[in-house]
């Protein structure tokens, strides 16, 4: 799929929803507020060093507690989603303003990347991240369960539009195959996948106008790590190693 002319597009409305957004993850979304703590969980298993200089790219305003890890630096396309955060500043995870090498760790979570084209983005954060850095890297699947039998499912890339946070978000879903080759075309090695949003993405296939129910939301977790149904995850953090 030729993702050119959406590009634009996804980018602009990215950046004049993300300037209206107050809360990213809303405490009243059962979904969100699980993406949130998988994201949280994630770091904080990952990032655990002391004194390390990291990026957190697409900060939406939250910096998962990075700050108290290393010296982190925070950007994002949206002037409002900087303006909590210390040490933060508007850019482009397409064109980041910093060096090669520059950070120890660079974090790119809760589907940042999926507002973008990975053959753009994913080499400038490699770039910036030193050699034998961190890369972790969370991104939105086409090979959802929420997508089974929809015209999505499986695409290497496809553009979707859905409600969030009352408008409709555009952003394009990545196959983790797409993902995972341009990772190893530009010199990163996973290390360690996390999958998230199963057992959910499950639920809201079978009954997509029902609530969330507590024990789906619990047990996604678990779900998340079985062998073959982890691959209907909606969600994959690959927490990567450049070479
Ligand atoms: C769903 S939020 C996630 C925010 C944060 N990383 C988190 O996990 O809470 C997506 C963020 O990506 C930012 N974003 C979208 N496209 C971007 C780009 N090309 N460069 C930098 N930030 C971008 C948005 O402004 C928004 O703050």
């Amino acid at each position: 799929m030729d993702i050119s002319s959406d590009r634009k597009d996804v980018r602009s409305r990215a950046k004049f929803a993300y300037e209206r957004i107050e809360v990213i993850w809303p405490e009243a979304d059962d979904w969100s507020v699980h993406t949130r703590e998988q994201i949280a969980d994630c770091v904080a298993r990952n990032l655990r060093e002391r004194e390390i200089a990291i990026l957190n790219a697409g900060c939406g305003g939250n910096d998962y507690g990075l700050s108290s890890i290393g010296v982190c630096t925070n950007i994002d396309i949206s002037f409002r989603q900087c303006r909590n955060l210390s040490n933060s500043m508007v850019g482009d995870i397409e064109a980041l303003p910093f060096g090669t090498s520059r950070f120890d760790a660079v974090v790119c979570v809760g589907a940042v990347i999926n507002y973008s084209e990975p053959y753009a983005s994913i080499p400038e954060l490699l770039r910036v991240t030193r050699s034998g850095g961190l890369l972790l890297l969370d991104f939105e699947t086409t090979t959802s369960a929420e997508l089974l039998f929809s015209n999505h499912w499986g695409k290497r890339v496809s553009v979707v539009e859905r409600s969030y946070a009352d408008r409709t978000d555009k952003t394009f879903l990545f196959s983790p195959d797409h993902i995972m080759r341009i990772l190893d075309q530009y010199g990163a090695k996973i290390v360690h996948t996390h999958c998230y949003h199963t057992a959910t993405a499950i639920w809201r296939r079978a009954f997509p106008t029902l609530r969330l129910p507590q024990s789906v939301l619990s047990s996604d977790r678990y779900v998340s790590q079985w062998p073959g149904i982890k691959l209907l995850a909606s969600n994959i953090t690959f927490v990567c190693q450049k070479n």
